[in-house]
């Protein structure tokens, strides 16, 4: 299922918290919305998810116009979009089971077919055998796939994550990602990924929109924002990538020799980053670079590598070291530039 945004907006009184977007998610991918707290997110995943209407814009589900649907589509329509939250939203008064049978109670299925789906969905999401445990005794990672589970449960074409890691440690938020990547493939389902943590569209998303003030400042492949972010807001997302992954393997983690900052942000993709341009263009220009921080991330399937340097040597010899990292295919970017 494709969904087309066409210049939503929606406001709070004076406050316009989605100011105008349009994005085409594509069918069958993993799509991130990254912004900080307050950007919109919240409010633009409820549009698109049709559960509050825009003031003005239109939201489409392939070519289906489905921002203006009467309350009886509406309510058809919701049932193929599954949905999950920070906080799981679970029942307590329910056992695992019984939350993950609930959207199917609404819908008329029968007790046994109930049952049988139930089953599939525990084990979907690897807690067969745990159904009849109470919500209270579940770890946060385990919640999570109930809700995923429940979410699942009436077969969506949509699944809606607003934060579903972020209530979860860097280890079990691994689990949860890889887990929401499996069912995106084996349900070929759209999946809308809302979060705050560029780790989580690192690890996750094949293409992300930046939110921020309501409006998207920048948006397209992951692996093309982390080798070339435009947008100070994607930048500053980069910046606290550093080190904050613990539960991942050590060359995803930055490593810092000097808590200086540096004038020069280096970015390098895939092939770059394990040649030795530094010491080469050193050689060649006689500048020398002091590295202040730097690492290789993985991101899909490319590398890519973020160096924090000082180019020392006199104006000439920075200007060309610059131009010949340029030439490499290294991003530079000058700090407060
Ligand atoms: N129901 C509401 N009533 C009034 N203001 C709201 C409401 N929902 C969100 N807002 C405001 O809209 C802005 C965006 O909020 P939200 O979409 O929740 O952002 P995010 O999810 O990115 O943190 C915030 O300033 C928030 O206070
Ligand atoms: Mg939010």
């Amino acid at each position: 299922m494709q969904i087309t945004l066409d210049n939503l907006k929606r406001s709070y009184g004076n406050l316009h918290a989605v100011n105008g977007v349009s994005l085409a998610i594509p069918s069958n991918t993993i799509y991130g919305i990254i912004g900080r707290s307050g950007a919109g997110k919240s409010t633009l995943v409820r549009l698109i998810s049709l559960l509050e209407s825009p003031d003005a814009g239109e939201v489409y589900y392939d070519d289906l116009r489905v921002d203006n649907l009467s309350k009886a589509e509406l309510i058809t329509r919701r049932r193929r979009i599954g949905m999950i939250f920070q906080n799981f939203n679970l029942f307590s008064s329910r056992n695992a089971a019984e939350n993950i049978a609930y959207p199917m109670e609404i819908t008329g299925m029968t007790r046994s077919e109930i049952d049988t789906r139930v089953e599939e969905l525990l084990t979907l999401v690897d807690l067969e055998g745990r159904g009849t445990a109470p919500i209270s005794t579940l770890s946060g990672g385990q919640k999570q796939r109930v809700a995923i589970a429940r979410a699942l449960a009436c077969k969506p074409d949509i699944l809606f994550c607003d934060e579903a890691t972020s209530a979860l440690d860097p280890q079990t938020t691994h689990s949860i990602l890889a887990l929401l990547k499996e069912i995106q493939k084996k349900m070929a389902l759209t999946v809308v990924m809302i979060t705050h943590q560029m780790e989580v569209v690192r690890d996750a998303c094949e293409q992300v929109a930046v939110l921020n003030d309501g409006m998207v400042v920048e948006q397209g492949y992951v692996t093309e924002i982390f080798s070339n972010p435009q947008s100070e807001v994607t930048k500053d997302f980069l910046s606290h990538l550093v080190g904050v992954d613990e539960a991942s393997s050590n060359s995803d983690k930055m490593v810092h020799w000097s808590t200086k900052k540096g004038a020069y942000t280096l970015r390098f993709r895939g092939g770059t980053t394990d040649q030795p341009i530094l010491s080469r263009i050193s050689r060649d220009v006689g500048a020398e670079f002091n590295i202040r921080a730097g690492g290789v991330q993985k991101v899909g399937d490319v590398e890519i590598g973020t160096m924090v340097v000082d180019i020392s040597g006199d104006e000439d010899m920075q200007r060309k070291a610059i131009q010949a990292l340029r030439e490499q295919g290294v991003l530079v970017e000058e700090e407060n530039k």
